[in-house]
């Protein structure tokens, strides 16, 4: 048996000198120490050893036992404080390489462009008002003179969320709210975003924003409204920018217009952004139909007014040189950082 002890320990020694991580000492201890190991069929056998002889030989398996597991654990020690030191060595950290670069966040061109446009008629006189994007019927069309199958209602491809609300198709869901309950003058403007079903394109997208006006007192005219526009344009633009305006349809104007910019890409020439006509449609507008005024409370025997509807993705295009509305929406870095 003392053979045996012996040819062990030279075996687990060669064993050991082949060993190259703390995963391979972990296997090495199992196959000698192991409930299966060669170690423990010797404590086994011990029982064939006379009862003379036992103690001694036991003594022996044992030196041999602990001989190995003490062994296991040197061996573990140094492997794992080299291991350490190249896991930190791979992890070490290089503070002298310049930092990473963060974006600082910036403005949206629409929301610039629209700021802009409040701030204009801000100086202008207008306050704002802010209408809700979920609206009824009545406000958005009804009380806006269409009549329920008015076909009119489908100039505008709107998003229904029930039978009586949708999602509002124009700003001037907000012309009744301004007068209920007001006494003129009013002169409001009303940003916001608007929704209509059409299909995605260079020039008309799913939802875009528009900035409403509305000014109602007595005796507003036309001339009030021409000189009005005409005094924004040149404000925002900062130059005198060439306006044309259109006879158009609203059922909720009379009459009603609308207003084309000269192309500022081109100046007028014909390009991609204007379709080759030289000019962009960027405004609805008209004198307040009579009806309308009813709607909203007020004498239109006393008092009249004009509105507008800006569209703000138009006017980003021309003062930016864009030509296709979808890039507004696809958060394009290379665009975006620009502004
Ligand atoms: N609401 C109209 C549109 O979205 C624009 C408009 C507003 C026209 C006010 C006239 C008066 O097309």
């Amino acid at each position: 048996m003392e053979d045996q002890v012996r040819s062990l320990k030279n075996s687990f020694r060669a064993d050991l000198k082949a060993v190259k991580d703390t995963k391979d000492i972990e296997q090495l201890k199992v196959k000698y120490l192991g409930r299966k190991g060669p170690v423990q069929d010797l404590m086994v056998s011990l029982r064939n050893v006379t009862p003379e002889e036992r103690p001694r030989i036991g003594k022996v398996i044992n030196a041999l036992k602990d001989e190995i597991a003490h062994l296991c654990e040197q061996a573990a020690l140094s492997f794992a404080q080299v291991e350490e030191t190249k896991r930190l060595e791979k992890e070490k950290i290089d503070v002298t390489l310049p930092g990473k670069k963060g974006y600082l966040g910036r403005q949206h061109p629409i929301r610039i462009m629209l700021n802009e446009v409040i701030d204009t008629f801000i100086g202008m006189g207008f306050s704002v008002q802010y209408g809700p994007e979920i609206d009824s019927d009545w406000y958005n069309f009804e009380g806006l003179n269409y009549p329920s199958d008015h076909p009119a209602r489908d100039m505008q491809d709107t998003f229904y969320v029930s039978e009586h609300f949708l999602l509002r198709s124009q700003t001037s869901n907000v012309q009744l709210r301004a007068m209920e309950g007001h006494n003129p003058p009013i002169r409001i403007i009303a940003p916001g975003t608007v929704f209509r079903n059409e299909n995605i394109s260079a020039r008309s997208h799913v939802f875009f924003h528009q900035v409403e006006g509305m000014y109602i007192d007595e005796g507003v005219s036309f001339g009030d409204l021409f000189t009005t526009m005409e005094e924004f344009w040149s404000k925002l633009f900062k130059k005198s920018i060439e306006a044309r305006f259109r006879p158009s349809y609203f059922p909720f104007v009379e009459p009603g217009m609308e207003v084309d910019l000269k192309c500022t890409a081109c100046e007028g020439k014909g390009c991609r952004l204007c379709k080759q006509s030289g000019w962009l449609a960027v405004c609805g507008a008209g004198l307040i139909h009579p009806e309308v005024l009813k709607n909203g409370g007020i004498d239109p025997h006393k008092y009249s007014g004009y509105a507008w509807g800006l569209g703000i993705e138009r006017l980003a295009m021309l003062r930016y040189g864009i030509s296709d509305i979808r890039m507004f929406t696809e958060n394009d870095m290379r665009l975006l950082a620009q502004f």
